[in-house]
């Protein structure tokens, strides 16, 4: 098992990676709900994790350990007011006190919104996150960032709120569709992009065996990945500098969803992709880098299936949705560029015709 211990402002919490975790480190896993006095756990997961789940209650049911479950919506609208009222309800009814945990299994959408229950319920409960996507793996589940969306963007009602533990088996992923398997690879590029050369490098080499999905090199991918995503958030965790570099491409990627209605025609890592592709055509416009990583970047983007052009973008709209994106502050837009791999930037002194420029640039 590997294990990687990930500091925030209130405590230290294990992301711990197996395959098979769930059956043969089940132990530890109710260890650790005991050591934090957890005397009930609720089971809030993605209804296409299901089979997961029974085996985690297998487990429970053997140490008689009370567990409740409760099926949560999929997809990015579950992300709302709407459908977390509900579970409020429930908890509720169900008397989940302070000594109970909630437990989030399934993608990033499942864990971003029972997070964000889990801060506000009762004031905040003791979270814990068995991520079931490679987003949610190397990106979402780590650094305690937890939120629902609100009709005029994304993300934008939420907080802070570590989890007491990180559990991730990577025997999930064995039902997880292409299309989604890439787009966590779009966060892993993304961090490749920001940790430097030798991090490009390694996912130039390994994409073969990423697609693949051959073990080893997935829990390399796995423990690579989270340890990049950790040493920013541990950092910064309220993102008041270096962790913002995390939303490189996320800019652009926020108004690409918005505009799709959070639908499937265009999934979060799509948008991740594309939006990457913009901001480096941004920081090739605004004089930081060569072509030469654009197209590196295209070509290894395209080698882990990820889409590099969108047909009819209508650019103009996408433009002003970018400038209702939370991070817009005293009205300007604070892009992240990156110089080379390993060196990013912000700036809120973009042109905005080269910003137009990089919104025609991945419009076919
Ligand atoms: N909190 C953060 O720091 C952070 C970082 C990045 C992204 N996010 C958020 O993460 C969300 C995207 O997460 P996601 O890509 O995991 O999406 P998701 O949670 O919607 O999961 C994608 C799809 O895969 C299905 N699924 C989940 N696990 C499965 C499995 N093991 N086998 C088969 N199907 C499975 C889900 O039902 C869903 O249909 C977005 O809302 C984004 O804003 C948050």
């Amino acid at each position: 098992m590997i294990q990687i211990p990930v500091s925030s402002s209130s405590h230290t919490y294990q992301v711990s990676i197996n395959d098979s975790l769930f059956r043969h480190n089940f132990n530890d896993i109710l260890d650790c709900f005991k050591k934090n006095g957890i005397s009930r756990l609720a089971f809030l997961y993605d209804k296409n994790c299901r089979k997961y789940l029974d085996t985690l209650l297998a487990g429970f049911e053997r140490a008689s350990f009370p567990v409740l479950t409760y099926e949560f919506p999929s997809g990015e609208s579950a992300k709302s007011i709407d459908k977390i009222y509900p579970v409020f309800s429930w908890l509720i009814e169900q008397g989940m006190d302070r000594n109970s945990g909630i437990a989030a299994l399934g993608g990033g959408v499942t864990g971003d919104a029972v997070g964000f229950v889990a801060s506000v319920y009762l004031r905040g409960v003791p979270f814990f996150q068995f991520p079931t996507t490679l987003l949610s793996m190397v990106d979402s589940s780590v650094g305690g960032k937890v939120a629902i969306n609100h009709e005029l963007g994304k993300n934008l009602i939420g907080s802070f709120y570590p989890p007491l533990a990180v559990y991730i088996d990577t025997d999930c992923l064995d039902s997880l569709a292409a299309r989604e398997y890439s787009c966590g690879l779009a966060e892993c590029v993304k961090h490749a992009l920001l940790e430097g050369e030798s991090a490009v490098n390694w996912l130039e080499d390994a994409a073969g065996d990423i697609m693949k999905r051959k073990p080893e090199t997935v829990k390399k991918l796995l423990d690579s990945n989270i340890r990049i995503k950790a040493g920013i958030v541990q950092e910064d965790e309220k993102e008041a500098g270096k962790r913002a570099f995390l939303n490189l491409g996320h800019t652009f990627a926020h108004a690409l969803e918005k505009h799709f209605s959070y639908s499937s025609e265009l999934l979060h890592g799509e948008a991740v992709s594309l939006g990457l592709v913009a901001a480096v055509r941004l920081s090739v416009l605004e004089g930081l880098c060569g072509g030469d990583v654009l197209l590196r970047l295209e070509k290894l983007l395209l080698s882990l299936s990820l889409p590099i052009r969108k047909q009819n973008l209508p650019v103009d709209s996408l433009a002003e949705i970018m400038k209702r994106d939370k991070k817009v502050r005293d009205k300007s837009i604070h892009f992240v560029l990156i110089d080379r791999p390993g060196s990013p930037l912000s700036s809120n002194q973009v042109l905005p015709e080269h910003v137009l420029s990089a919104w025609n640039y991945i419009s076919e």
